[in-house]
This record gives structure tokens, C-alpha cells and sequence, in this order.
């Protein structure tokens, strides 16, 4: 049988050894790291030229700080041998006695003193905690380490390894046999030589699992995101583009947000330090929205609240695209249009399985004479169906922006449970009038969370598989691409 070389020289060690040991000793007879040492015991294993087993012990070490107080004591001990030593000690002047911070709790929790205008020491009885540092602190390995000592960082826990290898008589066989002298690759040395003409090669063995290696590739956040896209752009609309961080303007008071929505307050949205305000906003359309939020529009008078500018002018990160679709509005459209982004938008929200403080958002609108509430939804049906779902359902909802509204629910495929994957409606007209949009015009507007549609399609139940630092890299790196 073919060995490998490190096979070769573990299983010679051994041979030459008396033939029992383990791997911690073979890795410094050989010369081979313990991984590699491991390696090929495990190799030597399988064809039964060695017996392993394993064992686990734990082992105590005492930290920098743990052998201080094994020489010192513990910093109880020495302010209830000062409490000893002292009549009528003020909390004050034990202050002063080194240790103090990190001993009154500890103090404190045993009962050793009674803390009152002075402090007076009970008995203290010398603890097992103490034992077991001054056991450890002259080399012993102790039994059962209170686990204070570990909580307080005063003993490390180290769980110890060890691989005993027992050499077979089919092993010494092999190692005193005649089938030395494979050779498992070629050196510069044999090369050199001229001995590899005469070197037994050792076979390829093309059956044995190679290593899996990983390259770089999308991630499907960015797949998914690029194939939205395609799919908006085959349905016909163009991609908007717009900053990150934006005006309140077009945030929230383009939307018909009154200034004091509980969805403005400070805690739900990430404002900007530096600066704090945009400069300019442009005069007519702050008049505009003044009017809309003040006396209302057609079929609504307003909210006849105080509305300021400045409030107006904050800066903030956006928490939906619905900015840029003002932005585009405001430019001034004429019907037809139809417009989309899929772009990070931000919120102050409580981070779940479902809620990151920044996802990604399908933002969307269509203006057109005589659109209905059915162009809405089939807009909605034609986008999820390029995507093989086929079962969204939808919600009566309420925006303050949009009349009526709805929310849109799809089947998460591994709970069964109906996930929300969007939210959408047909703008107001306190939120198109300001933009001279003609009464017989609609817009009908949504942003869909890209993160949702992601789990639909892959069956993840956790957005953080996805998004940062907790991310299941097995499940980015094993998923089929499914475009490209
Ligand atoms: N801005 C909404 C959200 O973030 C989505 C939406 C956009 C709803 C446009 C209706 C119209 O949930």
C-alpha cells in the first residue's frame, strides 16, 4: 500500500519508538506540525496500520492577574485583613487600600464585612477559591476550579487533546517491510539526481476527495438586485438616482407627512451631524407644500398645523426611496411615465430576523390618465411572476400618502407563513397637486424590500444570513445563480 511521505514518517517514528505514544510526541520526533502529524495518523488509521483514541481533560492555568493574587491574596482577603488589623475603618479610608475597586463586591457577596458608618469585618473562613489558587499557583492541577475564578478572570479553562496512537502488526509489517522507498513527490533534488529513473512512484489515487475551494462571486443581494432591474426595465421604466442622505423636504413633507408625525420624531429616523440642513429649498415648491399641508387639496383641507421650513431643510439618512420619486415628480413628468430604483434606504429599527437598520428597497411609480387600483396590482402580479411567485396577496393598509393603500404578502416558502414584501397605493392628491400633475392623472407608487423578495426565492428565514457580519456563508457561497 501506498504511504504518503508524512504517513511514512509517522509510522517509521513509531516503529522505531515502542510503538504507543501520541500525537503531541510524534509531532516532536518527526518534526511535523501536529496537523499534519494528525493527518496522516488518521490515513495510517484507515488502512489499520495504527489504533487511535482520543481523550479530552481540562486543564487550569492561572492569568497574569490570578497569580498576583495567589501570591498577594485576593483583594477581599487583604481589605478584610486591613478591616482586621484596623478599629473603625470608614468606607472612605478603605479606599485608599489597594485592591479596593475590585474587592468590595467581592466582599460585599461573601458577608466578610458589615458596611455601615464604619466597616466592620465578620469571620472570613479562608474559601475554596483560595485553595484552589494556591494549589494551581505551586503547579498543581486541580479537580473542580470554583468557576468564580474563571467568571472573575482569574483562571483560564483549557480543554486538552490528546491522540494515543498504537502502532498494528499489520503497521510494523509495512514499516519494517519492502515496499519502502514511494516516493509521493517529485524534488528538485530527485530531478537533479537523476534517482527519480529509478523511483517508485507513488499512484494517484483520483478517487480521494480533493479540497473544495471557494472563489469569489456575486452576492445574491447583488444578483437579485441587478436582475429587478432587467425585469423593470422589460416592464418598461426607467431607473431614478438621488442621495442618500436628503432633505426632510422631499422625505417626508413632499409625502403629506405633517411635521409632527410620530414617524418624525428624532428616535425614528438617523439625522446628520454635519451639516445639519440643506442649504436652499426651491421657494415655489416650499410654498406649494406649505399650501397642501395647511388647507389640503382637492378631497381633503389639510392639516392646518404649523409648517416650518427648517424642519423642512433637516437632513436626513433617507428611510424609503419614496424621496427619489418626489424628486423625479418635482422635476415635472408629463403622463405617460413610468420610473423605479433599487437602492438602501435606513431606519432606527430594532434589529430582528426581519429588521436591519439598512435593507433595500424597490421603489417604484407608473403616472398615467385613468389608472386604477387594478393596474396596480397587476403591475405587482406581472413583477413577481418574473420571479416563479405566482401566489402575493394583498392587504388594505394606510399611508398617509397614498388612497388607498395596500400591502402586499407573499408565502415564505420554508415557514408557510405570508410575509410582508411590500407596501403601496395610489398617491393623493395633496401629494401630486403640488407638482401641477392634471386631476384626470394618477400616480400609482410602491417600495417593495428586496431583502423579502430574497427569502421568498431562497427560503432563508433570517436577514442577517444575508447582511452583514453574521451572514451564513455557506448559504451565499451554495446557492445556485440563478441569473446572470
Ligand atoms: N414608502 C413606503 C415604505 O417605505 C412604500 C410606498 C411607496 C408606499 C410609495 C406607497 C407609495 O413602506
Amino acid at each position: 500500500m501506498t504511504l504518503t511521505n508524512n504517513e511514512r514518517r509517522v509510522l517509521d517514528a513509531l516503529a522505531e519508538g515502542d510503538g504507543d505514544t501520541d500525537a503531541e510526541a510524534l509531532a516532536r520526533t518527526t518534526g511535523l506540525g501536529r496537523g499534519p502529524v494528525e493527518g496522516a495518523v488518521e490515513l495510517l488509521a484507515e488502512k489499520g496500520y495504527v489504533n487511535v483514541d482520543e481523550t479530552a481533560e481540562t486543564l487550569y492555568k492561572l492569568t497574569d492577574e490570578g497569580r498576583g493574587y495567589a501570591d498577594d491574596g485576593l483583594p477581599e482577603r487583604r481589605l478584610h485583613d486591613y478591616l482586621v488589623e484596623n478599629d473603625d475603618v470608614t468606607t472612605d479610608e478603605l479606599r485608599d487600600v489597594e485592591g479596593f475597586e475590585i474587592g468590595i463586591g467581592h466582599l460585599r457577596r461573601k458577608g466578610w464585612a458589615e458596611m455601615g458608618a464604619t466597616v466592620e469585618p465578620n469571620e472570613a473562613s479562608r474559601g475554596d477559591d483560595e485553595e484552589a489558587l494556591e494549589a494551581l499557583a505551586s503547579g498543581e492541577n486541580v479537580d473542580g476550579v470554583p468557576e468564580t475564578l474563571v467568571d472573575r478572570g482569574l483562571v483560564e479553562r483549557e480543554e486538552e487533546r490528546t491522540v494515543n496512537v498504537r502502532i498494528t502488526d499489520e503497521g510494523r509489517e509495512s514499516a519494517e517491510g519492502d515496499d519502502r522507498g514511494t516516493v509521493g513527490a517529485l524534488t528538485h533534488d530527485l530531478l537533479a539526481s537523476g534517482d527519480w529513473k529509478d523511483a517508485d512512484l507513488a499512484e494517484y489515487n483520483v478517487e480521494a476527495d480533493a479540497e473544495t475551494t471557494h472563489g469569489g462571486r456575486e452576492h445574491i443581494l447583488r444578483q437579485m438586485a441587478n436582475r429587478v432591474k432587467e425585469v423593470m426595465t422589460d416592464m418598461g421604466f426607467q431607473e431614478m438616482e438621488g442621495p442618500h442622505v436628503d432633505a426632510e423636504f422631499y422625505i417626508n413633507d413632499h409625502l403629506f407627512m405633517p411635521q409632527d408625525h410620530p414617524a418624525r420624531t428624532h428616535w425614528d429616523k438617523f439625522l446628520v451631524e454635519e451639516p445639519q440642513r440643506i442649504d436652499e429649498l426651491p421657494d415655489e415648491a416650499v410654498e406649494n407644500i406649505r399650501n397642501v399641508h395647511r388647507e389640503g387639496a382637492e378631497g381633503g383641507d389639510g392639516y392646518h398645523s404649523e409648517w416650518d421650513r427648517d424642519v423642512a431643510r433637516t437632513l436626513n439618512l433617507r428611510g424609503h426611496t419614496t424621496s427619489l420619486s418626489m424628486r423625479y415628480l418635482a422635476e415635472g413628468v408629463e403622463p405617460p411615465a413610468r420610473y423605479f430604483s433599487v437602492d438602501k434606504v435606513y431606519r432606527n429599527d430594532t434589529l430582528d430576523p426581519t429588521h436591519l437598520l439598512e435593507f433595500f428597497q424597490i421603489e417604484g411609480w407608473v403616472m398615467a390618465r385613468d389608472l386604477s387600483v387594478r393596474d396596480l396590482m397587476g403591475t405587482f402580479v406581472e413583477f413577481y411572476s418574473h420571479f416563479g411567485i405566482e401566489d402575493i396577496e394583498f392587504k388594505p393598509h394606510y399611508n398617509p400618502y397614498t388612497e388607498p393603500s395596500f400591502e402586499i404578502f407573499g408565502e415564505h416558502p420554508e415557514t408557510g407563513e405570508q410575509i410582508e414584501i411590500g407596501n403601496s397605493g395610489m398617491f393623493r392628491r395633496e401629494v401630486v397637486e403640488p407638482h401641477g400633475i392634471d386631476d384626470d392623472v394618477e400616480v400609482m407608487a410602491w417600495g417593495l424590500a428586496l431583502e423579502r423578495l430574497l427569502m421568498l426565492i431562497y427560503g432563508f428565514e433570517d436577514i442577517r444570513d444575508v447582511h452583514g457580519t453574521l451572514c451564513d456563508l455557506e448559504l451565499l457561497r451554495e446557492v445556485p445563480v440563478l441569473w446572470n
